[in-house]
C-alpha cells in the first residue's frame, strides 16, 4: 500500500503540488493521498507553522510530497521554516538533488549529475547566537561520524544501485580541519567498502570552478549541508533553472520529494507556475523510495517528450507559454 502524505504549503504550492499528484494517480492509481498543512499560512492561522498533526501524518505514511513555505527574512517569533523541521524530525539526512539534461533552451547537453547533500548538520543546524550587543553573530557549525557515515553509505547505495562511476566527495578540509577533516575522513572510510565506485574529492571552492566551467565532469557529489545547497543550486541551473529542478530527502523508511524552487509569491494564483520540478520529485520519490523504477521512467519520459514536442511554461520561454495545468495535461497524456 503507497500512503502518501500532502503538504501543498504557500505560494504557488497550491498550484504545483495537485500537478504532482495527478501525474503520480495517473502511474500509480492504488496510492492513497492525504492532505496535511503547514507554512507561513497555516502559521497565521493555527499560530504553528508545522502542526502536530502534520508531522504524525508524515510519520504515518512514510512518505511526504511537500510544496515550499514562505519564511520572512527577518526573525518572527514561534515561525521557523516547516520544512527544514520536517526532515529533520523524519531523520531525513540525505538530500538528493539530480540534474539531467532537458530539452529546454538553457539547459546544458548531456549533464546528467546528482548532488547528494547532508541534511541534518553543518551551520544549518541553527545554533547562532550574537555577541557585544548584536555586533558579532556566531553560528556553529556540526559534523558528526554518525551523520557522515549514514550519508556516505547511502550516497554509495544510490551509486551502484544506478550505475554510476564515480563519487566526488567535497569539502574544505584545509581550513575546517575538525569538521570537514572529519567529513572527509569518514566518507572516504566510507569509499572503502564500495571498491567498485570510483572515488575522488575536490576542495568546495574548486568543486563550484567546475561545476561552472564543465558540469560534465561530475557524477555524484556528496557533501556537508551547506556546500550542497549552494553547489546543487548552481547545478539546477544547467538543468534548465529553478522550475525544472527536483529533490528527494531520504532517511531509512521515510522520503520527502519537494522541488528545490520556494513559493514563488510573485507568480502565485496565476496558474503559470512550471509544475516540472515537483513531477520530477515524484519520479524521484518512485524511484528511490518505493523501489517502480518503471513508473519513474514513464513520468521522466513523458516530461522529456513534453518539452521536446516544444510544450513548455513561461519560464522557460514566453512564447506559446502554456498554464501548470495545461502543461500538465501535456504530460499526463504522454504517461
Ligand atoms: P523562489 O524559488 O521562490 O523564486 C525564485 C524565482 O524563480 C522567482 O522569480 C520565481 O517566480 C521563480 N520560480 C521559482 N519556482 C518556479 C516555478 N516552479 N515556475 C516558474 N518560476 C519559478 O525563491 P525566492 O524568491 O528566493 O523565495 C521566495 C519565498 O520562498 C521566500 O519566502 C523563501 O523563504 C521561500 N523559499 C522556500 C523554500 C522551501 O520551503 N523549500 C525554498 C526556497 C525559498
Ligand atoms: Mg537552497
Amino acid at each position: 500500500m503507497y500512503n502518501l502524505c500532502v503538504i501543498e504549503g504557500d505560494g504557488i504550492g497550491p498550484e504545483v503540488i495537485p500537478a504532482g499528484v495527478r501525474v503520480l494517480q495517473a502511474v500509480l492509481p492504488e496510492v492513497r493521498v492525504h492532505l496535511a498543512e503547514a507554512g507561513w499560512g497555516t502559521f497565521q492561522r493555527r499560530g504553528t507553522p508545522l502542526p502536530p498533526e502534520t508531522l504524525a501524518l508524515a510519520r504515518e505514511c512514510g512518505a511526504v510530497l511537500y510544496g515550499a513555505a514562505a519564511s520572512p527574512s527577518y526573525g518572527v517569533d514561534g515561525y521557523s521554516v516547516p520544512g527544514v523541521r520536517l526532515r529533520r524530525e523524519l531523520a531525513c539526512y540525505a538530500n538528493l538533488r539530480p540534474t539531467r539534461f532537458l530539452p529546454v533552451p538553457a539547459a546544458r547537453k548531456d549533464v546528467d549529475l546528482i548532488v547528494v547533500r547532508e541534511n541534518t548538520e553543518d551551520l544549518y543546524i541553527g545554533h547562532e547566537h550574537t555577541e557585544q550587543n548584536g555586533e558579532i553573530g556566531i553560528s556553529e557549525k556540526v559534523i558528526t561520524r554518525a551523520a557522515t557515515a549514514r550519508v556516505a553509505r547511502k550516497t554509495y547505495e544510490i551509486a551502484r544501485a544506478s550505475a554510476r562511476e564515480r563519487v566526488t566527495i567535497v569539502h574544505k578540509a584545509s581550513v575546517l580541519v575538525q569538521t570537514d577533516g572529519l567529513f572527509r575522513r569518514v566518507a572516504l572510510e566510507i569509499a572503502a567498502e564500495y571498491p567498485d565506485v570510483a572515488t575522488d574529492e575536490l576542495l568546495v571552492d574548486t568543486a563550484a570552478y567546475w561545476m561552472v566551467k564543465d558540469p560534465l565532469r561530475f557524477d555524484v557529489l556528496l557533501t556537508p549541508n551547506q556546500y550542497g545547497d549552494i553547489l546543487s543550486d548552481m547545478a539546477a541551473a544547467w538543468g534548465g533553472g529553478l522550475g525544472l529542478a527536483p529533490s528527494l530527502s531520504m532517511g531509512d523508511d521515510v522520503a520527502i520529494a519537494e522541488p528545490v524552487h520556494g513559493c514563488a509569491p510573485d507568480i502565485a494564483g496565476l496558474n503559470i507556475a512550471n509544475p516540472t520540478a515537483t513531477i520530477l520529485s515524484v519520479a524521484l520519490l518512485l524511484r528511490y523510495h518505493w523501489c517502480q523504477p518503471e513508473a519513474a521512467r514513464r513520468i521522466e519520459g513523458a516530461v522529456r517528450s513534453a518539452l521536446t514536442d516544444g510544450k513548455h511554461t513561461g519560464d522557460i520561454y514566453a512564447e506559446g507559454a502554456l498554464s501548470t495545468t495545461a502543461f500538465t495535461d501535456e504530460v499526463i497524456q504522454r504517461l
